[in-house]
């Protein structure tokens, strides 16, 4: 038996799986690794904690299934999207990356829109939001000057990883659409963009498709994680693109909802021509010359990682959410919006912050996470709303990632999404992608269609229930209403913010 490995660099840790030729995952391992949240709005990560975890994780994957060692063929990666990793010369590491859900770059962003106005929208199909990984260019130029001096090249996270269990520097198209630098429409990293903002387009790595085969492990890295050292590493995608091949997200029609530390509702798209309102992103899909829009909510399951941090801290995620079925939609009139580091869509807005409103005496447990669910479940079907208004059928939704792994938050989906959403078995989220781009990349199967017929089965359909769909759109209403009510407040309230 031959088998491919799957390794998915995400916010909170690395996961790899070893999957074989029928698509079995044979096991998996997850390795965790710190955020830096020193300053409101800042999220960064040590570079270096990312490649240690992924070796290890490598290497206690191989040291599970020794007889495997010898026998995978193909390697890929998903990762964390827009992440500013900065190498100089000698390809040192200059400072901690700079992650997708810090939200330090508003004014930059704003310099960004007003200086290229609608070019930016023709150019990259996107508009400038803090997330993306242009604007921390300009933040670097403008903060950390002698750093900046010393920029040789930069690359997105898991490119970094890949770098350096490979020495061979590359980034695909799905995380290249990211970085608000690539014409979408011509495959190409942006001059304009680089030169109305005085950027060497020297820096911008080697473009690839996910697909492609970028190198082979080198020696060291064989050894040290027991893998033999001719397998072949192919170079992967963003991880909400790998998460949507995953899902079999693969023609026009499918839409996925993924929750990790974000969440997100991503529409395959056959080309770049879609006009898109609210904030939606359009970028390259990991399949070649495909494409998907999608809405992001930045504290998805960081929003229950937290309630469970404060509430449960030594409990299971089992634990936490047990009595949540028993209490009706609505929470015992407590309502969540998830803006804990602000939010990206509908609203790309860094200062907003999160609301739990309804609070009683009589609130128990069970009730704020029943709330807390409820309100991310709700900021998701505020870009599925989007795409209605936008003329998209959505009818059906695979799900996966954290909402997918409790029946009950499975339910509510459907009763709020008005769609029926569609579990998998076996579901392993953006690696089981990154996986696939490895079986395609080996040879195993002709397209990532005929992988996935033999990789993806639907585990159950969760259908929407009318009574709960009535209730659940009426508090969809009072929901949304928070964001323009307490949005003064907000702005107020920040000058108190000092951690
Ligand atoms: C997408 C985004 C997040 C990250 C999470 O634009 O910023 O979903 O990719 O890893």
């Amino acid at each position: 038996m031959k088998y491919v490995m799957g390794i998915d660099l995400g916010t909170s840790g690395v996961k790899a799986i070893l999957v074989d030729e029928n698509g079995k995952v044979c096991c998996e391992t997850s390795k965790p690794y710190r955020l830096i949240q020193d300053k409101p709005g800042y999220c960064e990560q040590h570079p270096e904690d990312w490649v240690e975890q992924t070796i290890a994780a490598m290497r206690e994957l191989m040291a599970r299934q020794p007889a495997h060692s010898r026998q995978v063929e193909g390697i890929s990666f998903s990762g964390q999207m827009h992440g500013l990793v900065l190498l100089d010369e000698s390809r040192q590491v200059l400072r901690p990356a700079i992650l997708w859900n810090d939200t330090r770059t508003t004014e930059q962003c704003t310099r960004i829109t007003k200086k290229l106005g609608d070019r930016l929208q023709k150019i990259t199909k996107n508009q400038a939001l803090e997330g993306f990984t242009l604007p921390k260019l300009l933040w670097m130029k403008e903060h950390e000057p002698n750093i900046d001096q010393q920029i040789d090249l930069f690359l997105l996270p898991k490119d970094y990883v890949r770098f350096r269990l490979t020495g061979a520097i590359h980034i695909d198209y799905s995380d290249a659409a990211g970085t608000l630098l690539l014409d979408i429409g011509k495959q190409t990293w942006s001059e304009e963009i680089c030169q109305a903002f005085d950027i060497p387009s020297q820096i911008c790595p080697p473009l690839v498709s996910s697909e492609a085969e970028v190198g082979t492990l080198l020696p060291q890295v064989a050894r040290e994680t027991g893998i033999k050292e001719g397998a072949k590493v192919f170079a992967g995608g963003a991880d909400n693109a790998c998460g949507a091949i995953g899902a079999g997200i693969l023609s026009s029609g499918h839409t996925l909802c993924s929750i990790g530390t974000s969440g997100v509702i991503l529409s395959y798209e056959e080309d770049h021509e879609r006009e898109l309102q609210g904030n939606l992103h359009l970028f390259h899909h990991a399949k070649k010359d495909a494409f998907y829009t999608m809405g992001v909510t930045l504290s998805a399951g960081y929003s229950l990682d937290w309630t469970k941090s404060l509430l449960a801290p030594e409990e299971s995620f089992q634990a936490l959410l047990e009595g949540v079925a028993d209490v009706a939609p609505g929470a015992n009139g407590l309502l969540f919006t998830p803006y804990l580091v602000g939010e990206r869509t509908p609203y790309a807005d860094s200062i907003i912050r999160g609301s739990l409103i309804g609070l009683d005496s009589r609130h128990e447990r069970a009730h704020m996470v029943r709330a807390v669910l409820e309100g991310i479940t709700f900021s998701l079907n505020e870009s599925i709303a989007l795409f209605r208004q936008a003329g998209k059928r959505i009818d059906s939704i695979v799900s996966i990632g954290g909402g997918a792994r409790s029946q009950t938050w499975l339910q509510m989906q459907a009763d709020i999404f008005q769609a029926e959403v569609i579990q998998l078995k076996n579901e392993q989220g953006p690696a089981l992608g990154a996986a696939m781009l490895a079986a395609v990349g080996c040879g195993w199967y002709p397209s990532l269609e005929a992988c996935a017929d033999q990789f993806i089965h639907q585990a159950a359909v969760y259908e929407p229930n009318q009574q709960r769909v009535d209730v659940y759109a009426h508090l969809f209403r009072l929901y949304q209403s928070i964001y323009t009510k307490t949005r003064d407040i907000h702005v107020d309230l920040k000058q108190y913010r000092s951690i």
